[in-house]
């Protein structure tokens, strides 16, 4: 009896404390278990508390603590045995077994249940979040709140949106969510490929083949097709130069290279960084329309940027600028008309050969992709003077953006470039629509939406239920790509495989969603009130399926914190996988309907916290939960 009360208790106190807004310093001192282990070993609850690790399998424990990192002078066997003999007893923690140098924690199934499924359900979507890590300083009283800027997406206007832009998509989008669902206050930025010389041709090609109402209708596809068409001209017009060049007609060659298309489009790119009106109006409506575009598609994936940045809006007054410092401080060199700089002679080693000997400023004048992105980084930094800045890359430009780094940190910026983080990923393999071989964003998520509804058909009974069945296959085709993509570690190419992808078994997005659908569906029947459920009476929960689900729920916030530090999408899945596995292994042991009132109300309130969970998950990474399907 009295250790009930001290459990209840123990539940009100827990259920009580304000939601996780001081961690990481979480209150050490009343966190049941650094007390208890501070009062046995006399270290700091604070060294305890950094040394306390989450655990892989149930099996293993809810929590580890290796002993050695306590930092106290013996064998840890030793240390952990004589440290037991002093063991209190504790209403929530099972007494410890120190097996080498570990000490595996086991929390006692009841008391946590009582302590965890009211205190979820309390936060409902913030359980898992923790806001204080976004704040400046963490301790007594809260310093402001970090600011962080992510880039990605950042597809090229009138090109196709590729692989690297999709899983640049996905990624960024998930970083974005997982940062702010942190605290931080997070900036999103997509910076389009929409300038250079080829954009100048554009425009020519515009003048050729485009059509004002077809570029209003369907900018993205317009505008592909025109650059496709002009481009078939500027092949045909070099074809014909090399042939008057063989045949010996090089007065009819130069005239064609000083008047063709290519020669053109120079000038004509000119006149846009010259800033001439038409020029310029022409160049913003093609933009202004594609953005509209790519916002429809976004949504589609839950994302919004705070700004559409772009190559075209660094002024050419930085770039200027940032030579002329490469210049001033000796860091680039001319090198037959072009800046160019030699990192061998700034970095020693290794490093400085393979950092290579990149272009700033090419021969006529003009800046590189490379001169731009140093000009936009140090834009960024005083528009947003952030804490911490995320570039979401496919790691093809790997060097790229070492080069573009390190070019910052020489020129006087270390301080800037260490706040600068490039998160890379590798290639998707195989990606190709039914409609042809452009792979426009739209198009993929078309044609994955399409495949959901063929199979969700053959269900026929299933099918009738569901009320809009377009829009759900839409939606779960869309998770069906995007757990594709974050199911390995980012740096591993994949392969884009629809059966794969859109099966039901196996670790998909189509299962996650059903696991979901299937907890909404449990809620539907059960038909209890939220008085009901809260009222549970949650010492009903002992079966082994029971305690176990508890037990994997109750490290969901764990998980979300080391996701921060490994920043891989698959932290999160790999968890959701395995949280869904044990729940859908319950489903015959813990039935709601025919069991007794008092059993139905507690599986129900399980239930309901494990629903919440992989809610709460499934936010996290982007995806749009469906409540049936
Ligand atoms: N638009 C570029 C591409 O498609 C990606 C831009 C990446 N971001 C950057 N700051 N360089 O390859």
């Amino acid at each position: 009896m009295a250790a009930d009360k001290a459990v209840d208790s123990l539940s009100e106190q827990l259920a009580q404390l304000p939601p996780l807004d001081r961690y990481p310093n979480c209150y050490p001192e009343i966190n049941p278990l650094t007390t208890i282990l501070h009062q046995i070993t006399g270290v700091d609850t604070k060294i305890i508390y950094g040394a306390l690790q989450w655990t892989q399998a149930l099996a293993h424990g809810d929590m580890m603590l290796p002993i050695p990192a306590l930092r106290v002078k013996g064998k840890p066997q030793e240390l952990g045995e004589q440290w037991l003999e002093k063991w209190p007893g504790s209403p929530l923690v099972e007494k410890p077994v120190v097996t080498g140098g570990f000490m595996p924690i086991f929390f006692k199934p009841g008391p946590l249940a009582k302590a965890l499924i009211p205190l979820a359900r309390r936060l409902g979507p913030e359980y898992g979040k923790n806001k204080a890590n976004g704040l400046k300083d963490p301790s007594d009283p809260p310093k402001g709140q970090k600011r962080i800027v992510v880039e990605f997406s950042s597809p090229n206007i009138a090109k196709p949106f590729h692989a690297g832009h999709l899983r640049s998509t996905i990624i960024g989008g998930f970083l974005a969510k997982l940062y702010e669902g942190s605290g931080w206050d997070v900036k999103r930025i997509n910076y389009l490929g929409d300038w250079g010389k080829q954009y100048g041709l554009l425009s020519l090609g515009f003048d050729k083949y485009g059509s004002d109402e077809e570029l209003e209708k369907d900018p993205i596809n317009h505008l592909f097709h025109v650059y496709v068409k002009i481009n078939e001209d500027v092949s045909a017009e070099k074809q014909q130069m090399e042939k008057l060049q063989s045949e010996g007609k090089t007065e009819e060659a130069q005239r064609l290279k000083d008047e063709g298309l290519d020669e053109q489009a120079r000038r004509y790119f000119k006149l846009m960084t010259e800033r001439d009106q038409a020029a310029i109006e022409r160049w913003q409506k093609f933009r202004a329309l594609s953005i509209t575009k790519y916002k429809e598609t976004y949504k589609r994936l839950n994302i919004e940027f705070d700004e559409y940045s772009g190559e075209s809006q660094v002024p050419e007054e930085t770039m200027k600028e940032v030579t002329a410092t490469l210049l001033e401080k000796g860091i680039a060199e001319e090198s037959d008309g072009a800046l160019i700089i030699n990192f061998a002679k700034h970095v020693p080693g290794k490093a400085g050969k393979a950092l290579e000997k990149p272009v700033v400023r090419k021969k006529d004048g003009t800046a590189l992709y490379l001169t731009r992105d140093i000009s936009e980084l140090l834009n960024r930094a005083e528009r947003y003077q952030f804490d911490k800045m995320i570039y979401v890359i496919a790691s093809q430009q790997d060097l790229h953006v070492k080069q573009f780094f390190k070019i910052v940190e020489l020129m006087g910026h270390k301080e800037l470039a260490d706040r600068c983080q490039h998160i890379n990923f590798g290639l998707v393999l195989g990606m190709s629509t039914r409609r042809g071989t452009v792979k426009f964003l739209d198009d993929i998520l078309r044609d994955v939406g399409d495949f959901m509804h063929d199979l969700m058909r053959k269900n026929e009974e299933k099918y009738k239920q569901v009320e809009n069945p377009h829009a759900v296959a839409d939606t779960v085709g869309i998770s069906a790509v995007m757990v594709q993509d974050m199911t390995g570690k980012r740096i591993n190419n994949y392969k884009f495989d629809m059966d794969t992808m859109c099966s039901f078994e196996g670790d998909t997005g189509p299962y996650l969603q059903y696991a979901h659908a299937r907890l909404c569906s449990i809620t539907r029947k059960a038909q209890l009130s939220e008085e009901e459920i809260a009222g549970a009476d949650l010492s009903l929960l002992t079966e082994q399926h029971a305690t176990d689900l508890v037990r994997v729920l109750a490290q969901w916030p764990d998980v979300v914190q080391n996701t921060l530090k490994t920043l891989e999408p698959t932290t999160i899945l790999t968890y959701l996988f395995k949280m869904t596995h044990v729940l859908s292994s319950s489903y015959d042991h813990l039935k709601i309907v025919g069991s007794e009132p008092g059993l139905m109300r507690a599986r129900m309130a399980l239930y309901d916290t494990a629903r919440l969970v992989l809610n709460n998950g499934m936010r996290l990474l982007g995806l749009t939960p469906v409540e049936r399907m």
